[in-house]
């Protein structure tokens, strides 16, 4: 299957490469130039097992019991001040429109790591000078399964950059994949299945599509009602 593949590929690189090296050799450059390629094909399998591990594991629903109530701002403000950085080291403008707060109920680290995803994405397939823009906005209209009305969350990244085809939208959250346009970037293929299961974990959707130019991501979660959670949860003091 496709994860055997994607992790037998950088395995066997190594193996021939350390393999021919031992062979070939002429000095200790070459030798030390090729155990270093090897190397990094390791730390590639080292990092893929990794995504999948999590990916499993959060699918297997155990992360759910570490859901507490949590103003998302803050949270995002974190993820968006690193961001900022690597934005500006791409020549591209970052901006966000964030409300003053937002009560949330998940897991504060993975939701992070999800939008850390969209946002690293929108900087690597951005060519420099233009704008990524991250912003949440409260929705009141939707319609829950039960048949109450409820609030949800929209969280949307927006970038101009080289966009998706629309076939490859469709595919672009199953593991490995990677359109034919994104071959020279580094990545495995993992970040979005893993923000879509985590956005499965909050019962909420991923959706993808075109800014011409760009991509927009949206991710969109149902938030606690206002009459049965209290906003403002006071926080347990650490010790
Ligand atoms: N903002 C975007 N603009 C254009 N294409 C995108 C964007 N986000 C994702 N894609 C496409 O969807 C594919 C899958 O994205 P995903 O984040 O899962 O993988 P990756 O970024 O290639 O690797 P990884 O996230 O594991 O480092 C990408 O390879 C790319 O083809
Ligand atoms: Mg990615």
């Amino acid at each position: 299957n496709a994860i055997a593949h994607d992790l037998r590929t950088p395995i066997t690189r190594a193996r021939t490469q350390l393999e021919d090296a031992a062979l070939h050799a002429k000095n200790e450059d070459e030798l030390r130039a090729a155990i270093e390629q090897a190397v990094g094909n390791l730390d590639n399998v080292t990092s893929i097992c990794e995504a999948l591990l999590r990916i499993a594991q959060i699918e297997s629903g155990a992360r759910r019991s570490a859901f507490v109530l949590f103003d998302l701002i803050p949270a995002l403000q974190d993820v968006c001040e690193l961001y900022e950085a690597v934005a500006e080291e791409h020549g591209l403008r970052f901006v966000q429109h964030l409300p003053d707060h937002l009560p949330f109920f998940g897991d504060r680290a993975m939701f992070q790591q999800a939008v850390a995803n969209l946002l690293d994405n929108a900087i690597k397939f951005s060519p420099p000078h233009g704008t990524i823009t991250l912003s949440a906005e409260i929705l009141s209209t939707a319609r829950r399964t039960d048949g109450s009305r409820g609030k949800r969350l929209r969280l949307s990244v927006t970038d101009e950059g080289i966009g998706m085809s629309e076939a490859d939208m469709a595919r672009a959250s199953e593991r490995f994949f990677r359109a034919e346009q994104a071959r020279n970037t580094p990545g495995s293929g993992l970040g979005l299945s893993l923000v879509q299961a985590i956005v499965q974990l909050h019962d909420g959707t991923l959706q993808l599509a075109s800014n011409t130019p760009g991509l927009i991501t949206r991710i969109e979660i149902p938030l606690p009602d206002a009459e049965t959670v209290p906003l403002a949860q006071p926080r347990a003091a650490h010790p």
